[in-house]
């Protein structure tokens, strides 16, 4: 019989023993807005389409992937909903065996549109990106006035029965003190878990340094004097993800990724592949896996199986986070995918 990587038993473990079951895929790294800490001031080179892999090859990617253990994805940018028919391609990734979750990241604008589409493709799971609820620090921050359209999303998402949606804040420091606790509401009133995500060195204009992070743990203590007691949540969810508190007063969840305070390297079981079709086992790691001359020149699914596993295997233990010391990633984030 033909040496079928489907039905491969091993699953995608490293040398630290870390089981790989979640595959981050930016479908494209172009965005409808322009975050100041993704996105450098003098604009970005986005690859051309031709560079991108098609649904096609995405699909293929997957099916390999997820007959190597990968069960959960996630659609990053830029921004996925920028790219033409992504329902199609959430609908392809939810078909496919042994993908039990597709979820999306998104910054919400093109949400009020997409929802229904999206749910009717399969989505499971939506995080929706909302750093102020102020219209004119969003338009700072983004460049753009577009708050309402979030706004506008966020609620269209919730109509169209997506349930778990998360809202994902960025703490930066002198910059989103005052929106901690409006921020907190806005998700208490809505019953929606809010996580907020400190600042990691992935930003486009290069500008991230230790002390721009406002930690998890001062994070904490706004919400605690704003809104009032927590007490820390069991975790359910990404082993990797945030760490969770309830509000004593019954009034729901909030997390805190704490990236840069308390990394996760050590449970960390992502996986990502660029939009230009790149394989990267860490956000902070300089090294990339080109898949796309393989997918393009007729390679088997084994070959394509043998870069996942090689890339898997050559994942770093920790990326300097361990000693506080990031290693500072050769690409933004609308590059790589959040
Ligand atoms: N640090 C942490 N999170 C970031 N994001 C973008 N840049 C950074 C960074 N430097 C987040 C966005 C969005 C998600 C896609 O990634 O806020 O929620
Ligand atoms: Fe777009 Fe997300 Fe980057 Fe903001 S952070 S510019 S929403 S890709």
């Amino acid at each position: 019989m033909k040496d079928n990587p489907l039905n491969a038993t091993d699953p995608l473990v490293d040398a630290f023993g870390r089981v790989h079951t979640d595959l981050r895929i930016s479908v494209t790294d172009r965005c409808n807005i322009r975050c100041r800490y993704c996105v450098p001031a003098e604009g970005i080179q986005y690859r051309s389409h031709a560079e991108m892999l098609t649904y096609e090859e995405l699909e293929r990617f997957v099916r390999v992937a997820a007959g190597l253990g990968i069960r959960k994805i996630r659609l990053t940018g830029g921004e996925p909903l920028v790219r033409k028919g992504i329902c199609r391609l959430v609908k392809m990734l939810a078909a496919e065996p042994g993908i039990v979750d597709v979820a999306m990241t998104t910054n919400g604008i093109l949400l009020d549109q997409y929802a229904d589409a999206l749910k009717a493709a399969g989505l499971m799971r939506l995080n929706i990106s909302l750093d102020t609820l102020d219209r004119e620090k969003f338009q700072q921050i983004t460049r753009h006035d577009e708050l309402d359209r979030v706004l506008d999303g966020i609620a269209a998402a919730r109509r169209a029965g997506f349930e778990q949606t998360k809202l994902n804040a960025l703490a930066i420091r002198n910059l989103s003190e005052d929106d901690v606790v409006p921020l907190a509401r806005f998700a208490r009133e809505r019953r929606m878990e809010l996580r907020f995500i400190e600042f990691m060195p992935v930003d486009g204009d290069r500008k991230w340094t230790s002390d721009r992070v406002l930690s998890g743990k001062e994070i904490l203590e706004l919400l605690s004097q704003g809104i009032g007691p927590l007490e820390p949540a069991s975790s359910n969810g990404s082993p990797a993800a945030a760490t969770r508190f309830h509000y004593v007063d019954g009034g729901g969840c909030v997390g805190v990724v704490r990236s840069v305070s308390e990394p996760f390297c050590g449970k960390c079981n992502r996986l990502r592949l660029t939009a230009d079709g790149n394989v990267r086992n860490c956000l902070f790691s300089p090294q990339q896996w080109k898949i796309r001359p393989l997918l393009r020149s007729g390679a088997t699914d084994q070959e394509l199986a043998d870069l996942i596993r090689a890339a898997v295997g050559a994942k770093s233990h920790a990326r300097g986070t361990d000693n506080g010391q990031f290693a500072r990633c050769d690409r933004p984030m609308h590059q790589i995918g959040g």
